[in-house]
C-alpha cells in the first residue's frame, strides 16, 4: 500500500508525558505546554486524565487544567476517563472528547485499572452511552498490543478482539499501545493486520513508546498498512507507572521530521515544536529525548 499523504498526530505530552513525573509540575506549566503545542500546529492534544489522584497524583489538577485551557478553534483536547465517575467529572469540566483505556493483557489491566479486561469493557459501556447523549467523542486505547511487562508476548488475535469490542461499543478510533516499546516492524504488522480484519485501518491509530528505539520503524510499518494517525509526545516525555523501565512515547519532533522528509503533511511547524520540546525539557531539568529536537537545537546555537 502507498503511504498516506497526510498524517494526524495526537500529542501525548501533557498527559502520557507528565503523568509519571515525580516532582510537582505546576498547573500553569501544563497550561503553557498545551498552549505552545497548539501554537506549533497540533490539532489534538491530550490534556489530562480524570483518574484517581491516589493512583496518579500528577493528574490531580485535571479539572483545573481542562477548565483553564484557552481553546483554539479546530483543536481537540481529549482527556482520559477510566469509568463513569471520571467521565462525569470530565464532562462537568467541559470535555468535548474523552478516551477509555483497556489492555490486551489481563495482568496489565489489573495493575493499571484494577479490573479484568471483561470488567473494564463493562465499565466503558455506560461511559459510551452517556458520551453519545452528550455528543462527546470517545477514543479507545489498548495497552500491551505486542508485549506485556507481566505476561510477555501478546497474541495479535487478543488485541483484535479488544479492538473489535471497543469499536462495536462506539469508539471512533482505537489507539494501539505498545506500552513498553518492545514491538519490531514485523510483529507490529502482524498485530495491525489482525486488528484491521476486525476494525477498518482508517479507525486505528499507533501509540508507540520508544523504549527499544523501534517506534519510528513501527510507525513506517503501520503506515504501509494504512494507519494514518499516530500518538507522540513532545521531547519524548513520559513513562508508564505500571510498566517498569518503559520510556515515553516516540518524540513528536522525530515523527514530524520523518514524515516531512517523506513528503507527508502534518500541519505542524517543526521549529516551533522544537522550541516547545526545548522549553519543557529545560523546565524538567533534563535533556530532551528527541534526537531530531536535539540536533535542530544544536544547529541553532553557535
Ligand atoms: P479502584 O480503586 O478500583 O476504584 O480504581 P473504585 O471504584 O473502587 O474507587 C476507589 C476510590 O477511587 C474511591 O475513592 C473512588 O471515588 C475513587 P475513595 O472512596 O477511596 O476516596 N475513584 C476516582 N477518583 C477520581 N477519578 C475517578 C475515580 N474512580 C474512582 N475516575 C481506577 C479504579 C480506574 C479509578 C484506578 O485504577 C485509576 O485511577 N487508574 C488510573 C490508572 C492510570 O491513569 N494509568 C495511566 C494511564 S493509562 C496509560 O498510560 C496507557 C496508555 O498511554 C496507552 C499505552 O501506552 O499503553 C493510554
Ligand atoms: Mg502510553
Amino acid at each position: 500500500m502507498t503511504l498516506p499523504r497526510k498524517v494526524r498526530i495526537v500529542e501525548m505530552g501533557p498527559r502520557d508525558g507528565l503523568q509519571n513525573e515525580k516532582g510537582e509540575v505546576p498547573t500553569a506549566i501544563k497550561l503553557e505546554l498545551i498552549e505552545r503545542l497548539g501554537e506549533a500546529g497540533l490539532t489534538a492534544i491530550e490534556a489530562t486524565a480524570f483518574v484517581s489522584p491516589k493512583w496518579i497524583p500528577q493528574m490531580a489538577d485535571h479539572a483545573e487544567v481542562l477548565g483553564r485551557i484557552r481553546r483554539r478553534p479546530g483543536v481537540a483536547y481529549p482527556v482520559l476517563t477510566p469509568n463513569l465517575k471520571g467521565f462525569e467529572a470530565a464532562k462537568a469540566a467541559g470535555a468535548t472528547e474523552v478516551a477509555v483505556f483497556a489492555a490486551a493483557s489481563e495482568a496489565f489491566s489489573r495493575k493499571n485499572i484494577n479490573c479484568s479486561i471483561a470488567e473494564s469493557l463493562e465499565r466503558f459501556r455506560p461511559v459510551l452511552e452517556s458520551a453519545r447523549k452528550a455528543n462527546i467523542k470517545v477514543r479507545g486505547y489498548i495497552s500491551c498490543v505486542v508485549g506485556c511487562p507481566y505476561e510477555g508476548a501478546i497474541a495479535p488475535q487478543k488485541v483484535a478482539e479488544v479492538a473489535g469490542a471497543l469499536h462495536d461499543m462506539g469508539c471512533y478510533e482505537i489507539s494501539l499501545g505498545d506500552t513498553i516499546g518492545v514491538g519490531t516492524p514485523g510483529r507490529m504488522q502482524a498485530m495491525v493486520e489482525a486488528c484491521a480484519r476486525r476494525v477498518p485501518a482508517a479507525r486505528l491509530a499507533g501509540h508507540y513508546h520508544d523504549t527499544y528505539g523501534q517506534a519510528l520503524a513501527n510507525i513506517y510499518a503501520s503506515m504501509e498498512l494504512g494507519i494514518a494517525t499516530f500518538d507522540a509526545s513532545v521531547a519524548g516525555l513520559g513513562g508508564c507507572p505500571y510498566a517498569k523501565g518503559a520510556t515515553g512515547n516516540v518524540a513528536t519532533e522525530d515523527v514530524v521530521y520523518m514524515l516531512h522528509g517523506l513528503g507527508i503533511e502534518t500541519g505542524i511547524d517543526l521549529d516551533r515544536l522544537v522550541d516547545t520540546g526545548t522549553w519543557i525539557s529545560a523546565f524538567l531539568k533534563r535533556e530532551s529525548s528527541s534526537r531530531a529536537g536535539r540536533a535542530i537545537q544544536a544547529k541553532r546555537t553557535p
